[in-house]
């Protein structure tokens, strides 16, 4: 048997104390480290050793763990980002969006005072491309429209938060997933593009297109994300929205997404997105021969901060 030292201490070679040891491991960052960078990773080793101090983590738990996160690596590829999919239905996106917030847009003391409301942020998600083609104004981005689709005239004006004054010449970058709940990179069976667009606002502010009514969707659950959810008895599903990318020199760019009033899901998202200020109403339309719903979706753009 092991005899432990006098006063309870573990002879030479045993029990390390856990906070000086902690700090050892910040302290070993060399002076070359960038500021921000040395600032990040102090918080980060010191919130991981503190949370497998409090879960009594033992060496087989840290092994699933990191499995779970190599499981991750190895299905993301430029279509996937399986990592970015775990990080959102752990809520990590959400609150790192709220930080952009503050962060980039004018100060919210500022923005209390003069009862200015910006759009509100939400998170990017993983089907975002940068490559998207730009698109006249008032033309579609559905193409082959599945015949359960319901096709809805969107539109709005981009406006300054602080002055409400339309800008023109901002870029609303749009992209939603098909009836089948995939969007274009996920399924072989869309034209490339389909359902996305980028369109620029006119001398009004003002951007249309013509896209489809979203739907309720699940997160891709064939990866570790999915297991992770299935351990934790959740569903995968997202409510039905649409992303919208808004930016215009000058301004912070504006990463969100709108949800439907009428769709499943609303209070329980899988990857918390949704916020109650981004619900939207599809109305009917009459008169347009091509869409049956009318989407009217304004966006405020907080300027930047000089
Ligand atoms: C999405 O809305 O596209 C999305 C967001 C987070 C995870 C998966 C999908
Ligand atoms: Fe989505």
């Amino acid at each position: 048997m092991v005899s432990n030292g006098t006063n309870g201490e573990k002879p030479h070679g045993q029990k390390l104390d856990a906070s000086k040891f902690t700090e050892s491991v910040v302290a070993s960052m060399g002076e070359k480290t960038p500021e921000r960078l040395r600032e990040v990773i102090t918080s980060l080793t010191r919130h991981l050793h503190a949370f497998i101090l409090e879960t009594n983590l033992n060496t087989k738990e840290f092994m699933a763990g990191l499995e779970l996160l190599n499981w991750a690596g190895r299905m993301s590829d430029e279509k996937r980002n399986e990592g970015l999919l775990l990080s959102d239905i752990l809520g990590l996106e959400r609150q790192a969006s709220e930080m952009d917030d503050l962060v980039d847009s004018v100060t919210s003391h500022q923005l209390s005072m003069d009862n200015v409301t910006t759009t509100s942020s939400a998170i990017l998600g993983p089907f975002w491309r940068s490559d998207t083609p730009l698109r006249e104004f008032g033309s579609t981005m559905t193409f082959d429209t599945p015949p359960d689709a319901e096709v809805a005239y969107i539109h709005g004006v981009v406006t300054d938060a602080v002055t409400g004054e339309p800008l023109k010449n901002a870029l609303v970058d749009v992209w939603q997933c098909s009836t089948n709940g995939l969007y274009e990179q996920q399924d072989p069976n869309q034209r490339e593009f389909n359902l996305r667009g980028k369109f620029t606002t006119n001398d009004q502010g003002q951007y249309a297109l013509y896209g489809i009514r979203p739907v309720p969707y699940p997160v891709p659950s064939d990866g570790p994300a999915g297991k992770l959810l299935q351990l934790l008895d959740r569903h995968p599903f997202r409510p039905a929205h649409i992303h919208y990318m808004t930016s215009k020199e000058g301004y912070a760019t504006l990463v969100t997404q709108i949800f439907d009033r009428k769709t499943k899901y609303l209070d329980n998202d899988s990857v918390f997105a949704t916020k109650s200020d981004l619900v939207v109403d599809f109305v009917p339309l009459k008169g347009n021969p091509n869409a049956t719903l009318d989407l009217e979706c304004n966006i405020a753009l907080s300027p930047l901060q000089s």
